[in-house]
């Protein structure tokens, strides 16, 4: 069944949400100053908690939490946030004629988790679609979220193989990876779990798979 988000955010059954920004973002900014500029997406943004961090660290930056659940839209427009953020609701297979190679960078944090497995192409098409050619997405992939009673088949957050990973990446024709490792610091809950990479975009045409 697919996951209903906006009922889990109506029921405040959100336990993905942390409060404050990944850790690995805000190191990742530090460390990278005037780098994350021009606009940004944030796809599955949540309660917009990385948006706010993105663009508070890049004033220059023009960044845009894109979420379908109208409810975390509210919430993240409703929290204090610089000009330079803002929120839209919308799904990500689905973008927007404005919102298409657009982007100079996408930050993915917990998007491509919650997304069913068979759609993991789609997500690679959708953030090559939104990116201008040569464009970033830099992401903190969740890959093994696995543990107690949260098995493979029960439901997002879904793990993925490294090797599953790159390949649907790259061999995509979309993307090569340009850096990539254990993030230095995350949740406590999540060490060791993900993986921090920073792509980029080929100027390859995006084609969709034919329909059956
Ligand atoms: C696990 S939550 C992570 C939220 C946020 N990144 C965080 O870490 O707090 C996944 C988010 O992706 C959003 N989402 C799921 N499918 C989407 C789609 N097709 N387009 C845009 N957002 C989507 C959900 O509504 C949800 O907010």
């Amino acid at each position: 069944m697919p996951t209903d988000w906006e009922a889990r955010y109506r029921n405040a059954d959100a336990p993905w949400d942390k409060g404050a920004p990944h850790p690995a973002l805000l190191r990742w900014l530090a460390m990278h100053p005037g780098r994350m500029t021009e606009r940004v997406l944030v796809p599955g943004c949540g309660l917009g908690h990385d948006v706010r961090a993105i663009a508070t660290a890049e004033p220059t930056s023009d960044v845009l939490g894109l979420d379908i659940a109208p409810s975390a839209i509210a919430a993240a427009s409703r929290l204090d946030h610089p000009a330079n953020a803002a929120f839209v609701v919308g799904d990500l297979f689905d973008l927007a004629p404005e919102h298409r190679g657009r982007f100079a960078w996408v930050w993915e944090h917990t998007c491509f988790c919650a997304i069913d497995p068979d759609g993991r192409d789609d997500y690679v098409r959708a953030v090559a679609r939104s990116l201008l050619p040569g464009g970033h997405l830099l992401g903190v992939f969740y890959l093994d979220p696995y543990r107690g009673d949260h098995r493979p088949g029960g439901g997002p957050p879904h793990g993925c193989s490294l090797e599953e990973l790159a390949m649907r990446f790259v061999q995509s024709g979309l993307f090569a990876i340009v850096e990539s490792g254990v993030p230095s610091i995350t949740y406590p809950e999540r060490d060791g779990r993900e993986r921090l990479m920073l792509m980029q975009r080929s100027r390859a045409m995006i084609t969709d798979p034919p329909t059956r």
